[in-house]
């Protein structure tokens, strides 16, 4: 520990900021930006004008002049506001500490060949895995038979400040310009268990599991709150979501049991197909704290740099951890082959087993729209800032989709009858569409 706050010093001293050159890995997937202006006007998202009519606009790559907090900065906003993550009650998939997860792999090309010099990995060398090609790592013991490193059986949250002391959550912030930033909390999974379809599954496992949140900040105000799940995730206003009773600053987030999706709220989800067939499940289980434990970061979109004032714990880890940010390729094995005895498909579900996720940079956090995948110029798939909670349905929901409607139906057993009218019912689809 003292030889590394000796380390950490001295490279201080001597070369001023530390940075990590990530401009080869942040053209991955999504980090384009399709808004020929760089810019969001803000009515854009927020729809409530009278509060939000004088804020400026979100920038993409903001100029110095535009910027508010500095290279390696985490400014105390972002862990007094930092969300807390109610995990399954009976996950059996808990987080993992990236350090000790590479290595129980060695890196492959996409045509399976092994990449000289990568029979072992540790996350100082991730960084040199080619980056001009599809990489893998691939495990080097049977992940099928759920060994510790995919559990995590020991990763439970302590039980009085939450923290994880093993798995640490990657923290990386950008700064968006005009005083709004964006702060990301991305959690590692060792393995995602993908779900049932009608008593049938799982499907679309895979090795290696990056789930993220956004908060987004104006002026070191919390305004939305953005968090993972399939198809592009969910928007919030910060100030309508679930807050920690014991500091109501921070906002609560429910990762699903086996994905690790996120959802503002406690019961089923269903998701991509009706009548409930795919479904996500949360409820109050070990309560995850990530801002006891964490790596974190600042990003321009070229450079990462790690920070320097926070997380007294863990002074000097982000350096010892080098640039694994750069590391461009799966963070898990490629989808199996079909002749795979453990491989199976189904025409409803897919494959059992999917390719391994790419990391943090690859999740487009340049965004200007606080969805990951927005497509800004189609109005039904936009970002949709939700000013309603969507609750979670079945037994164990703790809240009411359609009551937004009948908010103001006074005369107690009608507004019941036409809630009874209206359950699980496609109209309360729609009513959510709009009125989310
Ligand atoms: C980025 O890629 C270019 C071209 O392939 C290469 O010359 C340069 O050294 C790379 N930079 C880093 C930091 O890897
Ligand atoms: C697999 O791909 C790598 C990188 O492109 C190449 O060097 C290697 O020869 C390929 N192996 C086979 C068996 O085709
Ligand atoms: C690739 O590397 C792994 C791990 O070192 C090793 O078990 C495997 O035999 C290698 N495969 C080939 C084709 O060399
Ligand atoms: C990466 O790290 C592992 C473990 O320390 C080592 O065995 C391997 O040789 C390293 N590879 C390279 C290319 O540095």
């Amino acid at each position: 520990m003292i030889s590394l706050l000796l380390i950490f010093t001295f490279i201080n001293l001597a070369f001023g900021i530390i940075s990590f050159d990530v401009s080869n890995s942040s053209n991955c997937l999504f980090n384009i930006i399709n808004n020929e202006e760089r810019e969001l006007k803000i009515e854009n998202i927020l729809k409530d004008p009278l509060i939000y009519k004088d804020y400026p606009s979100i920038k993409h790559l903001p100029s110095a002049e535009e910027r508010s907090i500095k290279d390696g900065e985490i400014p105390d906003y972002v862990i007094n506001y930092s969300p807390l993550v109610y995990l399954y009650s009976e996950e059996k998939y808990l987080p993992y500490g990236i350090k000790e997860y590479v290595t129980n792999f060695y890196a492959t090309f996409n045509n399976g060949s092994n990449i000289t010099g990568f029979e072992s990995i540790s996350i100082q060398n991730l960084t040199n895995i080619p980056k001009n090609e599809e990489t893998f790592l691939t495990s080097n013991t049977d992940f099928d038979s759920d060994p510790e490193w995919i559990t995590g059986v020991k990763n439970k949250p302590n039980l009085i400040n939450g923290e994880i002391e093993n798995a640490p959550a990657t923290l990386i912030i950008v700064d968006k310009g005009n005083g709004w930033v964006d702060a990301f909390w991305f959690y590692f999974y060792s393995f995602n268990l993908g779900p049932f379809v009608m008593g049938q599954g799982p499907y679309g496992n895979h090795v290696g599991d990056w789930e993220h949140s956004l908060v987004r900040y104006y002026k070191g105000e919390p305004v939305i709150v953005w968090m993972s799940a399939h198809g592009g995730g969910g928007a919030f206003y910060y100030h309508n979501l679930e807050k920690y009773k014991l500091d109501s600053r921070h906002p609560i987030i429910f990762s699903a049991r086996g994905t690790h999706a996120n959802y503002p709220s406690v019961g089923q989800h269903p998701h991509d197909l009706p009548y409930g067939i795919l479904s996500d499940f949360t409820d109050r289980g070990p309560l995850w704290n990530p801002n006891q434990n964490y790596l974190g970061y600042t990003y321009d979109g070229n450079f990462v740099y790690p920070i320097e004032n926070t997380n007294v714990k863990h002074i000097g880890r982000e350096i010892e951890y080098d640039n694994w940010l750069s590391f461009k390729g799966h963070w898990g094995d490629k989808q199996l082959p079909y002749n795979d005895p453990r491989q199976t498909y189904s025409i409803v579900g897919g494959y059992k087993y999917i390719n391994g996720p790419t990391g943090p940079l690859c999740k487009n956090l340049m965004r200007l729209k606080p969805c990951e995948r927005a497509k800004w110029w189609n109005f039904w798939q936009g970002c949709n800032v939700r000013e309603n909670i969507k609750w979670g349905v079945g037994i164990e929901s703790e809240g009411y989709n359609c009551g937004n409607l009948f908010i103001n139906v006074k005369t107690n057993w009608l507004k019941k009858l036409l809630q009874r009218l209206t359950w699980g019912g496609g109209l309360c689809f729609l009513i959510d569409l709009i009125y989310g």
